[in-house]
C-alpha cells in the first residue's frame, strides 16, 4: 500500500481533513448523499461511475444498499489502495471496482453507466475545467442516465468567497450559485430534475458526529488538539468558512441526460 508523507503547509484541505481522520469529505455530509441517492431510484444491476471515489465509502455503501456496480475513479494512490481495503473488508470485490485515474480522462473508461455520482469534486475546478468534466460525464451517461451532483454552493460573494477559499484549501475553489451550477449543468445537456440546498456544516461539531459517529469524531478532535500542523490548516479553513456562513452552503442535483 502508497502511504506518501503529507506536507501539511501544500497538502489540499480534504487530504488535511483526512490526515486528521475525517472520512466524508462533502459540504452537505452523509444527510445529503442519502437524499441523492434517495432521488436516484437504482436498480440491481445497474451500473454507476464515481468520480473522486476517495476511500470508497459512497460506493460500498452503493453496493450494499442498492446492490449496484460501481466503477470509482480516483487519483490519490493513498485513498485508491485505502478504498480497495475497505471493498475488500467489506467482501464486494465482484460489484465495486477502483480505478487509479484522472477524471479529465473519462473516455478510457469503457462503456456507458445508468448513473454518474461526484461529490466535492467539481467545486475545485475552473470553469472551463467544470464544463470539460460535465461535458464527458454527459458522454458517459447513457440516454435518459442521471447525475448525482453534490458541491460547495455560493448564496453570494462567489467571486470573494473563491479569493478567500482557494488559498485556505489550496485548490482550486469554486463554489457556484444555484443558477449558475443549473446553467453549468444545463450548457452539458444535463436537464436537473431535483436540486436542494442547505448551509455548509463541513467543520460543524454536530455534523461531524452525525457524519462521522462518536469514535471518529473523538479521534478527529485528539487529532486536531495534538497536532499543530493540523490544526493550524484546520483553523484556516473553520475562520473562511464562518466567514461567509451566511453565503455558503451545499447543493445536491440530479440531473437527466438528453
Ligand atoms: C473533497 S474530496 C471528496 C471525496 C469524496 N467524494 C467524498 O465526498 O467524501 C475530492 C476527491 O477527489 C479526488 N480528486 C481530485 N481531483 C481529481 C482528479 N482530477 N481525478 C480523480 N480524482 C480526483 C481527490 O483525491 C479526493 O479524493
Amino acid at each position: 500500500m502508497t502511504n506518501t508523507i503529507l506536507n501539511f503547509h501544500t497538502a489540499t484541505g480534504h487530504e488535511v481533513l483526512a490526515a486528521a481522520g475525517k472520512k466524508y469529505l462533502r459540504p452537505g455530509g452523509r444527510i445529503a448523499t442519502d437524499k441523492l441517492f434517495e432521488w436516484a431510484n437504482f436498480q440491481p444491476g445497474e451500473r454507476v461511475l464515481e468520480l473522486g471515489s476517495s476511500f470508497g465509502y459512497s460506493a460500498i455503501a452503493l453496493a450494499k444498499s442498492y446492490h449496484v456496480k460501481v466503477v470509482g475513479v480516483e487519483k490519490n494512490p493513498d485513498s485508491v489502495a485505502c478504498a480497495r481495503a475497505n471493498i475488500c473488508a467489506a467482501g464486494l470485490e465482484n460489484q465495486v471496482e477502483i480505478i487509479e485515474g484522472n477524471i479529465f480522462n473519462l473516455e478510457t473508461i469503457p462503456g456507458k453507466f445508468d448513473y454518474v455520482l461526484a461529490e466535492a469534486i467539481l467545486t475545485m475546478q475552473s470553469p472551463l475545467g467544470k464544463a470539460k468534466i460535465l461535458a464527458e460525464i454527459h458522454n458517459k451517461l447513457k440516454p435518459g442516465g442521471k447525475f448525482l451532483s453534490h458541491e460547495l454552493l455560493a448564496r453570494d460573494k462567489e467571486e470573494q468567497i473563491h479569493d478567500d477559499l482557494a488559498p485556505v484549501i489550496r485548490v482550486n475553489s469554486t463554489p457556484l450559485s444555484e443558477s449558475n451550477w443549473m446553467t453549468a449543468f444545463a450548457t452539458a445537456g444535463l436537464q436537473v430534475q431535483k436540486c436542494q440546498t442547505d448551509s455548509m456544516n463541513l467543520l460543524n461539531l454536530k455534523r461531524i458526529f452525525q457524519d462521522e459517529g462518536i469514535f471518529n469524531t473523538t479521534r478527529i478532535m485528539w487529532n486536531i488538539l495534538t497536532q499543530r500542523a493540523i490544526r493550524k490548516r484546520v483553523l484556516e479553513m473553520y475562520q473562511v468558512f464562518h466567514k461567509y456562513q451566511h453565503e455558503l452552503g451545499y447543493i445536491i442535483l440530479c440531473a437527466v441526460a438528453h
